[in-house]
């Protein structure tokens, strides 16, 4: 049960309150209405001006999910029953667009833009968003795969992303085969503010001191020797994080986006 304070109970609250990563997955393939009914819950998330500009690779090549699990140096990828790539699409749109007699090499091409690139990437991220609370609400496990873009241009070539497609995150699902703890959340008070953000950052230190004490008891299930850091160490250690080849705008413009207009 969630360590969270609530006082409504209904399914769907249930699903996202005890919603955790689940990294080990059963050896059970899914079972294809189950793959249909997660694909349209998936198409049905709201869209940005009803672009619709996002696109979902199911990757059922054991090759490809090999190669994907080596990109994401992360070997659970590869054993997922079920497997997404999503990427955000305005490739699908310019073909649209080009046979209604759209010049979508000129400049008057807007959908490669830096607005409908974040836009594309929301509505990818919704997408995979209700895929995911579905799969939890039917008893399945799911992780998020940021780690897809380690290597971008990588992935590009595998997936053969044509011209405005960039990846945006990969969702592994599959009949959990771990009961991983729910990692604690921040209390609400540091990360929901009123009407306009604070202007000290007192409050956010000291509430911080006993959430970091709480998140040092949680116990990762990919590395069970030692508790997690405390919250303000990993964030700390993110910031100067390596993040050599992990920068967008150089794969985003080879796919043809331009995000400085
Ligand atoms: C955008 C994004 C990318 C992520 N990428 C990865 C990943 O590549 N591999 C992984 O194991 N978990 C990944 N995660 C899962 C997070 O590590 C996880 O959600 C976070 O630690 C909180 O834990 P919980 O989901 O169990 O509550 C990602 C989550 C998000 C939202």
């Amino acid at each position: 049960m969630a360590n969270t304070t609530y006082d409504l109970h209904n399914p769907t609250i249930e699903t996202l309150l005890n919603r955790r990563s689940i990294r080990a997955f059963a050896d059970e393939p899914i079972p294809a209405d189950v793959v249909d009914t997660l694909e349209s819950v998936a198409q049905h998330a709201a869209s940005s001006q009803y672009l619709n500009d996002w696109s979902a690779i199911r990757v059922t090549d054991p090759d490809v999910a090999a190669k994907l699990a080596e990109i994401g140096g992360q070997p659970y990828i590869a054993q997922a029953p079920l497997l997404y790539v999503f990427v955000l699409d305005e490739h699908r749109n310019a073909q649209i667009a080009a046979a209604k007699g759209v010049d979508v090499d000129s400049d008057a091409f807007t959908l490669n833009g830096s607005y409908r690139f974040s836009q594309a990437q929301n509505d990818a991220v919704l997408a995979l968003h209700a895929m995911e609370t579905a799969a939890y609400s039917l008893g399945l496990g799911c992780v998020i795969l940021g780690s897809l873009l380690n290597d971008v241009d990588g992935l590009i070539e595998l997936l053969k992303l044509p011209k405005y497609t960039y990846p945006v995150l990969g969702l592994a699902i599959g009949k959990p085969a771990q009961e991983p703890a729910l990692k604690p959340r921040m209390p609400k008070s540091v990360q929901f503010f009123e009407n306009e953000y604070p202007q000290s950052s007192d409050e956010l230190l000291t509430t911080l001191a006993d959430f970091d004490a709480d998140v040092h008891k949680y116990y990762d299930l990919r590395n069970t020797e030692r508790p997690v850091d405390a919250f303000s160490d990993q964030i700390a250690n993110n910031a100067v994080a390596n993040m050599d080849g992990r920068t967008v705008g150089e794969p985003a413009a080879r796919q043809g986006f331009r995000l400085d207009r």
